[in-house]
């Protein structure tokens, strides 16, 4: 079978059951450089062109290794997803987060971290509460609801848009297009129609914010970074809006995501369920964790190579592309012995690299683990005999995300 999969191919990879762990089991451990051919099937993505192969790599070492050397594996020069990109979309790939240059990136870290410290985040998090309290009483009198957009969805849409600064009647609209985005693969958002480019109508909407925090500067996000300095020079439009792009999905979808898999993973081993149930305040914070380590959100980044460099005996060149299989890392026996078992009491769950690691690693990590605290707290102490029914999940290479998922329980009086 190794022979003839293709990670390109998006109906065996995360499609219905998820990341295919039997074949990065034995990559792992017998290839660990695993040479992926392109995949002439593969209709590419708008923005992007016919995808060139790439090695993948599956050992939780060597995705560390490589994620925290940026001068050698860069995110800059071929930009951070696995597609090759038009040099439209390469361009505006390097003018997001993700993409920079090393040293822009350094100095825009440093404007946006404050945001996200301990401390900021505590003084946030009475909102955070109250917010996962709300969406939860919306639900627990019905019995019933679709857990994904009417639960899951509504704290990081929330959160995102009180960060950056986006007003209350913008969020369902900015949600909307997040999710669109990050249904990257979905040929039917597009059809090569203009009017369907959907990082044009999300810049739409961060061009408003942006006039907005010119005028009236705040705290938010957004204004941080329009009145801020990098190597002594504003950011210019597109870094701009890729900065709100890249936040729209990355601070939404993969919180959701997680909520999604906890649900999921919570009904399909029980007992652990029960524990969780039994201590919440004890147990969640590492059963967040185990479900990260277990089903990461984010199936992979790229990496290119940036100087010839040799790796577990092969010789890779510059321009090489490199896949880190965040899913594959983290089911690494090396890292968490028996790795297949989920358990929410192991030790060093919170090791997993469903965050990233090195000079990219997610900077709204300790922000999604605190949602996610707020909100699966509120479900499981008042309504925990919750219940999956059929669950679809995202057809794509990149993202592994719960897309619909209808639930019943027992209605809180
Ligand atoms: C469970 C939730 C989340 C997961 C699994 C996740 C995953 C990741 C991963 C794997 C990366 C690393 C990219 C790389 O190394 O190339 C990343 C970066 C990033 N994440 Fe998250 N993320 C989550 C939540 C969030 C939230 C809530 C926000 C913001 C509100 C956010 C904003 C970002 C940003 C801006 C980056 C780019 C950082 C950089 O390039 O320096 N993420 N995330």
């Amino acid at each position: 079978m190794s022979e003839s999969v293709n990670l390109l191919d998006p109906d065996l990879f995360p499609h219905g059951s998820g990341p295919p762990h039997e074949l990065f089991s034995a990559w792992r451990e017998d290839d660990p450089i695993h040479w992926n051919p392109p995949n002439p099937e593969y209709p590419p993505p708008r923005d992007s062109l016919p995808t060139r192969g790439f090695y993948v790599l599956t050992r939780y070492k060597d995705v560390a290794d490589v994620s925290r050397n940026q001068r050698v594996f860069s995110s800059h020069t071929g930009g951070p997803v696995i597609w090759d990109l038009s040099a439209e979309g390469l361009q505006r790939q390097q003018a997001g987060l993700m993409g920079m240059p090393m040293d822009a990136h350094r100095a825009v870290r440093r404007l946006i971290v404050p945001p996200f410290t301990r401390s900021e985040l505590m003084a946030f998090q009475p909102q955070i509460d109250a917010v996962a309290k709300e969406i939860i009483d919306e639900v627990a009198g019905a019995g019933e609801c679709e857990f994904v957009f009417d639960v899951a969805s509504k704290l990081p849409v929330y959160t995102f848009c009180s960060l950056t600064g986006v007003s209350p009647e913008k969020r369902e609209t900015v949600a909307r297009l997040g999710n669109l985005n990050a249904d990257v693969e979905n040929v039917d958002n597009y059809a090569g129609n203009e009017e369907m480019d959907l990082a044009a109508q999300l810049f739409q909407i961060s061009t408003q914010i942006v006039a907005e925090k010119q005028a009236a500067p705040d705290k938010s996000l957004m204004s941080r970074l329009v009145h801020g300095e990098v190597e002594g020079e504003k950011l210019n439009p597109l870094q701009l809006n890729m900065f709100f792009l890249t936040m729209a999905i990355a601070g939404h979808e993969t919180t959701r995501g997680t909520a999604g898999h906890f649900i999921r993973l919570m009904n399909e081993y029980p007992d652990q369920y029960e524990l969780v149930c039994s201590d919440p305040d004890r147990y969640l914070p590492n059963a967040i964790e185990e479900v990260l380590r277990y089903a990461p959100p984010v199936t992979n980044f790229r990496r290119t190579v940036a100087e010839d460099v040799t790796l577990h005996g092969k010789e890779l060149h510059e321009g090489d592309k490199v896949y880190l299989s965040y899913p594959a890392a983290n089911r690494d026996p090396e890292m968490f012995p028996d790795p297949d078992r989920f358990d929410i009491t192991r030790e060093n769950a919170a090791r997993h690299l469903a965050f990233g690691i090195g000079p990219h690693a997610c900077i709204g990590a300790r922000l999604a683990r605190m949602q996610l605290f707020a909100l699966l707290k509120e479900i499981v102490t008042r309504i925990p005999d919750i219940r999956p029914g059929e669950i679809g999940r995202l057809r794509s290479i990149w993202f592994d995300a719960v897309m619909r998922m209808p639930v019943t329980f027992t209605p809180e009086r």
